[in-house]
């Protein structure tokens, strides 16, 4: 599809308005994502205005054990909340001068832009805007100034999955038969990072974001209407379909330990796609510094030993890195 002049005026001078895949963003044959599958109808889609009905709880778990992801519709998230979140994600990556948008030089957010992504000397087809949101007061006062309107937006937003959050929290804690209160002490929304993939010559040939883990509890992702997300489940890359107003929930790294590794933290990665920019907006769900990441009581028996050592939060984000296949933490007792 041709970009219309002021799409591409807006994008002029950025490095994916180009014909053919630029060297540097061309993967080896081995990592490249090829030939896209089919979007995968199995990955489960749930309705969780019906929270209260035990087989939600039955559903969220079969999908958490078997896929360590699934999709959540009629959440409570109002549809225009969405909407203008994700406007005014576009209207910051669209500006010119991103570095324009700063706080009196106390900005906690960073901004990645066309090749500040490289691993092992590849770039990545990505922008990538991150703030922390923890505690949500202090922190939006240092977020971006421009476009205007992103804090009263962005913070309403944040505020909406930090109930979303525990909610979902609550269902799984009950699936695993924790103790009432086990989630009381978290966080809640620690970091925002959304993700601009502008539109691909070759999608073939590039990755948005390299195959991961997350390292969070759980992490809850927008991606509107554009599809991009691939989940690694019994090694197939399978694509996970964009459905309108659903939230994509995966679990991290730190909630398969306090399973004791009966749901999984999958690996992802996210692809390009040749016909339009792709927004996604990825909420990292995470414990306050001094909660213990370990295996819960309740699920340390004699017959299931603990099979994570515990380590403190604020030592597991030292010993962690969001991109890499394992963890410190991950290591088995
Ligand atoms: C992430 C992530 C996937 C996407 O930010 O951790 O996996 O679709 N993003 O952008
Ligand atoms: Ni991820």
């Amino acid at each position: 599809m041709e970009m219309d002049s002021t799409a591409a005026a807006n994008y002029a001078s950025n490095w994916f308005n180009v014909q053919n895949v630029p060297k540097s963003y061309v993967f080896p044959e081995e990592v490249r994502p090829g030939e896209l599958p089919p979007v995968c109808h199995t990955l489960p889609v749930i309705d969780i205005t019906k929270s209260v009905q035990a087989d939600t709880v039955q559903h969220i778990m079969k999908a958490s054990r078997e896929f360590g992801f699934f999709q959540v519709i009629n959440h409570g998230v109002p549809a225009e909340i969405l909407l203008d979140t994700a406007k005014v994600l576009r209207d910051f990556f669209e500006m010119p001068e991103k570095e324009s948008s700063d706080s009196g030089g106390k900005r906690n957010w960073v901004y990645g832009g066309s090749t500040s992504f490289t691993r092992n000397g590849f770039d990545l087809w990505r922008e990538n805007l991150k703030h922390p949101c923890y505690p949500l007061k202090d922190c939006m006062e240092h977020w971006p100034e421009k476009p205007t309107g992103y804090r009263e937006v962005v913070s309403t937003y944040v505020t909406e999955v930090n109930k979303l959050g525990n909610t979902i929290l609550q269902l799984i804690s009950r699936g695993l038969g924790l103790e009432v209160g086990y989630f009381d002490g978290i966080s809640g929304v620690e970091i925002l990072s959304a993700n601009n993939y502008p539109p691909c010559p070759d999608p073939s040939l590039t990755l948005g974001v390299l195959k991961h883990h997350d390292p969070s509890l759980i992490t809850i992702l927008y991606q509107g209407n554009v599809p991009g997300l691939q989940v690694l489940k019994d090694g197939v890359w399978i694509s996970v379909g964009a459905i309108p107003n659903a939230f994509v929930v995966n679990i991290g790294n730190q909630l398969e330990i306090i399973s004791n590794g009966i749901v999984r933290s999958a690996l992802h990665r996210a692809v390009t796609n040749s016909s339009e920019a792709r927004l996604s907006i990825a909420a990292f769900i995470n414990p306050s510094p001094n909660f213990i990441v370990e295996p819960a009581q309740a699920l340390v028996t004699e017959l299931s030993p603990a099979q994570y050592k515990p380590t403190l939060y604020k030592e597991f984000v030292n010993g962690t890195n969001a991109f890499g296949p394992h963890t410190k933490a991950m290591q088995r007792a």
